[in-house]
C-alpha cells in the first residue's frame, strides 16, 4: 500500500500543481515561495512532495519553506476565520495524530500531549473495519450515529490524568463485543445492533477529546481552543466540545469540513508565516516521517 501510494503521488503532483496555478491564473514566476510539507506522514509521498518543491524553487528561483503539516491543521483555522487571536489550545485530531498544543502564533505550537497509541482517526477507522463498514471509518461511523442513543452500548472511556490520550483500549473493547473471545469469528450483528456500537464507541471517543481538551484549557488558563484534522469534521464532536467550551467561557473554533482533512491550502498559508518569519529551508531539507519538524 504503501508503495502504491507512493506511486500514486508521482503519477498526479505534476497534473496537480499545472490545474493549482492555471486555476489561480497565476504562474510559477508569479509566487512568492514554494512551501511544502516535509513531516509528518508516509516517507514515499513526503519524498515526491519535497523533490517536485525542490525542482520548482530551484527552477523558478523562489525560496523554499518545509512545513509541518500537523501545524498546518491548526492553522485551518486561521484560514477559515482571520479574527482567531493567540494563545489558544490547539487539539489536532487527524488519521495519524491525536495532540494538544499551546500556540501562541501560527509558527510557534509547545507539545501539551498526544497519544500513547492509536490516534483518535485510526481508531475510527478500525473499529470501522471491526463492523466491516468500510473506509474511512470516520465519517462512515459519524452517519451512523445520527439519531442513536450512544447509551446503549456503552464503552469505558481512559482518561489520562497527563493531557495525553490512549483510543487503544476502547478498539479493543469493540473487538470484544462484536466478535466474542474469537477475533476471527465471523460478524452475525444485525445493521442495526452495529450501529448503536457505533454510536457508544464514537460518544466514548467524543468524551475523552472533549475532557482533555477543556483539561488543557484550564492548565494552561487558556480561553481560546482551535480544533483541526480530519476527526474535527466529526459532528458530535463538534456539539459536545462547543456545549461544554460555552459552559467553561472557552471560545472554540472548528474549520469548515474542506479545511478539516489534508489540504494544500493550509500548507501555503503557514508557508506563508514561515517565509515572512525568515524561517526558510535550504534545498537539503529532508523529509521526517514521523516527529515534527522545526524549521
Ligand atoms: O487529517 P486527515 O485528513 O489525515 C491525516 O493527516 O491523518 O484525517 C483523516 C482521518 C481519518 O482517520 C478519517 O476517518 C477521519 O479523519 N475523519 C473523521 C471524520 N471525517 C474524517 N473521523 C470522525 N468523524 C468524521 N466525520
Ligand atoms: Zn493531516
Amino acid at each position: 500500500m504503501p508503495e502504491i501510494a507512493c506511486r500514486a503521488h508521482i503519477e498526479t503532483i505534476y497534473p496537480v500543481v499545472e490545474k493549482a496555478l492555471a486555476d489561480a491564473m497565476l504562474s510559477l514566476k508569479d509566487v512568492d515561495a514554494v512551501a511544502v510539507t516535509c513531516a509528518p506522514g508516509l516517507v514515499g509521498a513526503l519524498l515526491v512532495g519535497v523533490s517536485m518543491a525542490k525542482s520548482l524553487a530551484l527552477v523558478a528561483g523562489k525560496p523554499l519553506v518545509g512545513v509541518d503539516h500537523i501545524h498546518g491543521h491548526i492553522y485551518a483555522n486561521k484560514l477559515a476565520f482571520p479574527d482567531l487571536a493567540w494563545p489558544c489550545v490547539s487539539l489536532v485530531v487527524s488519521g495519524g495524530h491525536t495532540s494538544l498544543y499551546l500556540s501562541t502564533s501560527e509558527i510557534e505550537h509547545e507539545l501539551l500531549g498526544s497519544t500513547t497509541d492509536d490516534a483518535a482517526g485510526e481508531a475510527f477507522d478500525k473499529v470501522a473495519k471491526i463492523l466491516d463498514l468500510g473506509f474511512p471509518g470516520g465519517p462512515i461511523i459519524d452517519g451512523l450515529s445520527k439519531g442513536r442513543d450512544p447509551k446503549k452500548v456503552a464503552f469505558k472511556r481512559t482518561v489520562p490524568e497527563t493531557l495525553d490520550f490512549s483510543f487503544s483500549g476502547i478498539k479493543t473493547a469493540v473487538l470484544y463485543k462484536v466478535r466474542g473471545q474469537n477475533a476471527k469469528a465471523p460478524l452475525t450483528m444485525s445493521a442495526d445492533e452495529r450501529a448503536d456500537v457505533a454510536a457508544g464507541f464514537q460518544e466514548a471517543v467524543v468524551d475523552v477529546l472533549v475532557e482533555q481538551a477543556l483539561k488543557a484549557c484550564l492548565r494552561t488558563r487558556t480561553w481560546r481552543l482551535a480544533v483541526g484534522g480530519g476527526v474535527a469534521c466529526n459532528t458530535r464532536l463538534r456539539e459536545k466540545l462547543a456545549a461544554r467550551a460555552a459552559k467553561e467561557g472557552v471560545q472554540c473554533w472548528f474549520p469548515p469540513a474542506k479545511f478539516c482533512t489534508d489540504n494544500a491550502a493550509m500548507v501555503a498559508g503557514l508557508g506563508y508565516h514561515l517565509y515572512k518569519a525568515g524561517r526558510v529551508s535550504g534545498l537539503d531539507l529532508d523529509v521526517v516521517p514521523t516527529k515534527a519538524h522545526k524549521p
